[in-house]
């Protein structure tokens, strides 16, 4: 830790024009999570550490996500998309107070590590004005090309600039900069626009920052932490780079992944010890799994809780809102959505369950649908505890279903069940085979203790 104070500057005000998207590009979803709140989690945080943020215009959605993360940062407005440079101006008055360090970071690297904002920082302590961050990339094309003497930094060629010998440079500019805060603004303030596009582009610090007989440096890093996403094909490779993190890291911290390559996990996923997750299941923002439970194949969840000990799948979608308690269980083509299913609840086969609440120990047959939609509003389902709901059973909600009530199965149920009822509601033709009578045996038989 450095007790040096710091401003960092998130520029993320591109128009990303290459995503061919409506959408900010910095707000496109890496993990399940805006590609911009991945950097602003790896950025210096803490006393000392101030966040300022630059935005498009229009893009409020991109402010209302930083305000999230950090409800402090400071946003500002980049009216006219001129470069890099000319971004981060933009934060003029955030960097005219003068933190130690001025660090500059693009919303559309997500991969990068709070270490390596760390790392940065360190040769600004020994006297250098600038440091840089590179790396080695596998293809250069569209970066910026870092253009060294022996070991000195010269100056940063933009790859539009670069000439054909400068081009097969593979050491690139990962957008990443580090300045001496008292300096930086004399600095960025002679960054001119004569380059081949007419931007003010940041690179140019570097032949500044040596022209002013001031120190510039270079700290490598992995390509795979500076991938600068423009498009969707490098949106996808960094997706890739990051699920493999997070797969590592739920292997290290005990998670059974059987075929890891197949589990797609999200940057906020926790998991308590000894799960397991079988093959092929997808898990969005928002999912915790507790100790022991058990993803069978093919689930999709998202923003749900599943309790300790509890079984999910194969095929099941657990949406937004579901919480399954310890022991809990739902099986095969099985939907829930705002669903909490107390401890021991059983929805095995081909149910919905939705703006529910199930008490503990309840069984839930197959087939059992919560009619939660009218056509014109959502309506809620209770059901108590230790109730029985047969087979092939519509709720129609707004209904309330008592503590060991027991539905006959094929019922409809339109009215509330009292605690310990028998309902069967069914088509007069089925209820003269004389479905009801069986179904009361079968309570009696239900009722009595097992061995
Ligand atoms: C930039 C670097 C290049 C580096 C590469 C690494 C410059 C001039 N070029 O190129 O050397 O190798 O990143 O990924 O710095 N932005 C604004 N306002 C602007 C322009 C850009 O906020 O007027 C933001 C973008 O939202 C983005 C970041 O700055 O987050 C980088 O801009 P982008 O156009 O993606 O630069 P590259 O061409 O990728
Ligand atoms: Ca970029």
């Amino acid at each position: 830790m450095t007790a040096r104070s710091s401003l960092t500057v998130v520029l993320a005000a591109g128009e990303g024009t290459r995503m061919r998207s409506s959408v900010p590009k910095v707000l496109h979803p890496v993990a399940g999570q805006p590609m911009l709140i991945h950097v602003l989690r790896a950025v210096p945080k803490g006393d000392g550490a101030a966040l300022a943020v630059v935005v498009g215009p229009g893009h409020e959605a991109v402010e209302q996500a930083v305000r999230r993360v950090r409800p402090e940062a400071m946003t500002f407005v980049q009216r006219d998309r001129l470069g890099t440079a000319h971004a981060v101006l933009a934060a003029r008055e955030a960097i005219a107070r003068g933190a130690d360090d001025l660090l500059v970071a693009f919303g559309d690297t997500p991969l990068i590590s709070a270490a390596t904002f760390e790392r940065l920082r360190a040769p600004l302590q020994n006297g250098a004005a600038l440091a840089v961050l590179g790396f080695r990339a596998a293809d250069p094309t569209g970066y910026g090309r870092l253009l060294m003497e022996g070991d000195r930094l010269v100056a940063i060629r933009e790859h539009a600039d670069a000439t054909p010998e400068q081009r097969k440079i593979t050491l690139c500019n990962a957008g990443v900069m580090a300045f001496d805060g008292r300096k930086a603004l004399e600095i960025i303030d002679r960054i001119g626009n004569a380059n081949s596009k007419g931007e003010y582009y940041l690179v140019d610090a570097v032949s500044i920052v040596r022209n002013l007989g001031l120190e510039a440096v270079v700290i490598e890093t992995s390509e795979d932490e500076v991938r600068g996403i423009n498009d969707k094909a490098q949106l996808a490779e960094a997706e890739g780079v990051m699920q493999a993190r997070l797969r590592k890291a739920a292997l290290d911290a005990g998670v059974t992944l059987i075929a890891p390559e197949t589990v797609f996990l999200a940057a906020d996923t926790t998991f308590g010890k000894d799960v397991t997750i079988e093959p092929f299941v997808v898990i969005g923002p928002g999912v915790s799994i507790a100790d022991g439970a058990v993803v069978h194949s093919f689930s999709h969840i998202v923003q749900s809780s599943i309790g300790r000990g509890a079984l999910v799948g194969p095929f099941a979608r657990m949406r937004p809102g579901t919480s399954l308690g310890d022991g809990a269980k739902i099986g095969n083509f099985v939907e829930t959505k705002a669903a909490i299913l107390e401890a021991g609840v059983k929805v095995n086969h081909l149910s919905y369950i939705g703006d529910t609440h199930v008490g503990a120990r309840t069984n839930i047959g197959a087939g059992t649908i919560t009619c939660n939609y009218d056509g014109f509003a959502k309506h809620k389902t209770t059901i108590g505890k230790g109730a029985f709901i047969g087979t092939n059973s519509s709720l129609v909600a707004p209904v309330n279903i008592g503590d060991g009530a027991y539905i006959g199965s094929g019922s409809v149920i339109t009215k509330d069940v009292p605690d310990d009822a028998l309902a069967v509601e069914r088509s007069p033709q089925t209820n003269r085979e004389g479905g009801a009578s069986r179904i009361r045996e079968m309570k009696t038989r239900a009722k009595k203790p097992k061995a």
